[in-house]
């Protein structure tokens, strides 16, 4: 069991023990359950106390058992709860670091909860999709009043105890202890002082209500809507409190269980559930210990002040890291630092950012045009131009500069990882670190982890990742990584479809109604529609076999690059990001369907999001195949962080499992038959056919 139980005189006191955060699996709950009947059944205990051991009260529901049948297992949570409101003896709450979701629902059962400051407080379930399922939404209201505890459940953020504890009228906490360490010592006096006080207060006895009653409830359910786009759970959360108000308490326990039931059957909460294990898992490289000694990074170089180098040193700044930019030229230099001042001083002006924090992380950046400057960096990121002669040079200089045991990492997004290696004489210490653009923005951070790359240079980029707040997946070398390469035949059905018979605007419009942030068109002119156009010229020598719609080549060849030459797959007017249809490329389009003899044909909205995202799943599932992913929630990490993946879907492996890999495998095969596409790439790749016929998906 992982509770204690221990009797201080004539007070028992509950422990829940279940590292890292108390979680309320079921032996924890067989181990509250069984204290308490043995408190009860004592004569010589007179009063209660249920804690929690290290440093947390309880973070809540044990996530590991989630869609387990030990979830739901008795004793569940409700019944535990049930038992605690129903004891004979009082029982007192010591609550400490962190009361969240079931923890703080246990609380809510109690008869007096005693809070430590500092605690955090929360019930976080609508951030995966749910709604607290033990009677929080039944109870959090009846001691906070409808409105905090609403604002709480729906925003699933934490409050600190002692914020909550000031609010006028709160029945939350009975009493604040001095502090974390003598909250149990404070909880026991206070159960020895209320031993014998008749009736147990129960705050399900206390009543809910809002003064505006139903106006309040379709104000909030508005505001709710709008933000919640395409997630169940926040209005769910309205209806729960609301029910709280008018229901009978018992019946709206049964109620708020009903939709917990329900919202936990959701895609969008199965997709939720799965980001939040993805995120853990990518984390933690197979074959890399946890303990795996790390290299110590107080200090980090980087090479060239351009897009990506300024933005991957803001990331450095900000978590208080000393950065030294090199440069070829003093001009350089000068517009690097300008740009990176012009985005902190629009984060000050925004009110982000405080003036003199700005400040602060401007004094930890030098620059120099000498390589003995960098000698001492514990950490160097090299992102100049994408040229290997050009890197070659660099790792060479670095080779001969840098002190040993000092990480050589490279910010190419295409370049053999293993090659730029081999420049030095130290590959073991050579990892790509593949930031997206806005680099100080983007979340992604793909570790490309080369032949040689030693295993404490992994855990060491894993680990900074961490402390820059970068979601990091390991990825092995191949061109284009995890995201690109699968980017690319995504890219080229974008192509197909435009050849077959439609327009940008209506492949836009179909992916962005399915959720991404912005079709392949429109994200083509933001980011510039040459960048593509010079690696498709590489990869032409390179992968002649490769077929491809020529469209893009020919807009490239009008100079229609995007948004910054005012023109691409759409027209822009000075100053503005509108993408307005241009007839242009339509009738461009239109020609190369006649070079072509193409008769154009009418695709539906759901073919194109099918081309679009299993052409993503079948690369995906051959990345996973070669080992270059470790496993498939990796690519959704990858896809949601990197990509503008819609995070409802749960990124293309898990929504591949959602439509049925089953599914997926006759679209692909329905794919093949189509002679304007590429059949060998739709051959369904060998893991896809093993799943199906074992009758698995991606994630089991
Ligand atoms: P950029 O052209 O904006 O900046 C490159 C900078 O490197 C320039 O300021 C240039 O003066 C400097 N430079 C060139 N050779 C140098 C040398 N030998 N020594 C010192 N400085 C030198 O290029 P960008 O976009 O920042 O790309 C840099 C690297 O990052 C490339 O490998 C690129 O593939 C990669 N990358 C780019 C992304 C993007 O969206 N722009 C995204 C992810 C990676």
């Amino acid at each position: 069991m992982t509770a204690q139980y221990k009797v201080h005189g004539d007070v028992a006191v509950i422990t829940m023990d279940n590292p890292p955060v108390n979680g309320l699996g079921l032996a924890t709950r067989q181990g509250i359950a069984s204290g308490l009947e043995q408190a009860n059944a004592d004569p010589a205990v007179k009063a209660i106390v249920i804690t929690g051991a290290g440093k947390a009260f309880s973070g809540g529901a044990d996530i590991k058992e989630f869609g387990s049948p030990k979830a739901i297992a008795e004793p569940n949570l409700l019944s535990v709860i049930l038992a605690v409101e129903n004891s004979v003896k009082p029982v007192v709450a010591a609550v400490h670091s962190v009361c969240m979701g079931g923890g703080l629902e246990l609380a809510l059962g109690c008869h007096y909860r005693i809070a430590a400051p500092g605690t955090n407080v929360a019930l976080p379930e609508v951030k995966l999709g749910l709604i607290p399922g033990a009677g929080g939404t039944m109870r959090l209201p009846r001691v906070l009043g409808v409105e905090t505890a609403l604002n709480m459940i729906v925003s699933g953020e934490p409050v600190k105890s002692e914020l909550l504890a000031q609010q006028p009228g709160q029945k939350l906490f009975d009493k604040m202890a001095k502090d974390a360490a003598g909250v149990v010592d404070e909880a026991i006096a206070f159960a020895r002082e209320v031993a014998g006080k008749r009736p147990l207060p129960r705050v399900r006895d206390l009543p809910s209500k809002h003064p505006q009653g139903d106006a309040y409830f379709q104000f909030a359910r508005n505001m709710v809507k709008g933000m919640a786009k395409n997630f169940p759970a926040p209005v769910k959360c309205v209806d729960a409190v609301e029910a709280s108000t008018k229901k009978k308490f018992d019946e709206g326990l049964v109620f708020e269980r009903e939709i917990f039931m329900a919202l936990m059957l959701t895609p969008e909460s199965r997709a939720l559930r799965h980001i939040f294990m993805a995120e853990r898992a990518a984390s933690k490289v197979p074959d890399v210990p946890e303990d795996t000694p790390k290299r110590e990074i107080k200090s980090v170089a980087v090479i060239g002040a351009g897009t990506m180098g300024g933005g991957i040193s803001m990331n450095f700044l900000n978590a208080g890291i000393p950065v030294t930019i090199l440069e070829m030229k003093q001009e350089a230099i000068d517009r690097g630092i300008a740009t990176m001042r012009k985005n902190y001083e629009g984060q000050v002006k925004k009110g982000k950012l405080k003036q003199d924090k700005y400040e602060q992380r401007m004094s930890l950046l030098k620059t120099t045009l000498d390589y003995k400057d960098l000698a001492q960096a514990d950490l160097v990121i090299e992102a100049v131009f994408e040229e290997m002669g050009v890197k070659q040079k660099v790792f060479e200089t670095l080779d001969q500069v840098m002190k040993p045991g000092a990480i050589l990492a490279s910010n190419t997004s295409t370049l053999d990882v293993n090659r730029i290696a081999a420049f030095t004489k130290r590959p073991q210490d050579v990892v790509g670190l593949h930031f997206f653009s806005p680099a100080n923005v983007m979340k992604l951070l793909e570790v490309v982890r080369g032949d040689k790359t030693a295993k404490d240079v992994l855990a060491t980029v894993m680990a900074l990742a961490k402390t820059i707040r970068k979601t990091a997946v390991v990825s092995g070398v191949c061109d284009g990584f995890i995201g690109n390469r699968m980017i690319e035949q995504y890219s080229r059905q974008a192509g197909f479809l435009l050849d077959e018979g439609a327009t940008p605007q209506q492949v836009d419009k179909a992916i962005e109604k399915f959720g991404f942030a912005m079709g392949p068109f429109r994200m083509g002119d933001l980011a510039g529609n040459d960048i593509g156009w010079a690696i498709r010229k590489r990869r032409a020598t390179e992968r002649t076999e490769m077929k491809y719609s020529k469209t893009a080549d020919k807009l490239c060849e009008l100079g229609r690059f995007g948004q910054k030459t005012g023109a691409g797959w759409y027209d822009y007017q000075a100053g503005k990001r509108d993408a307005i249809p241009s007839k242009l490329v339509e009738d461009m389009i239109a020609e190369h369907r006649r070079t072509l003899g193409i008769e154009p044909r009418k695709i539906t909205d759901e073919e194109i999001v099918q081309r679009l995202v299993f052409a993503l799943v079948n690369e995906g599932a051959h990345i996973v195949e070669e080992g270059i992913a470790s496993r498939a929630s990796d690519i959704d990490m990858v896809y949601l962080t990197g990509y503008g993946f819609p995070l409802h879907r749960g990124g293309p492996m898990l929504y591949a499992d959602t439509v049925g890999l089953f599914n997926v495998m006759q679209a692909m095969k329905r794919f093949q038959q189509n002679p304007r596409d590429d059949a060998k790439f739709w051959e369904p790749a060998p893991l896809i056919k093993k799943l199906v016929a074992e009758g698995k998906g991606f994630n089991g």
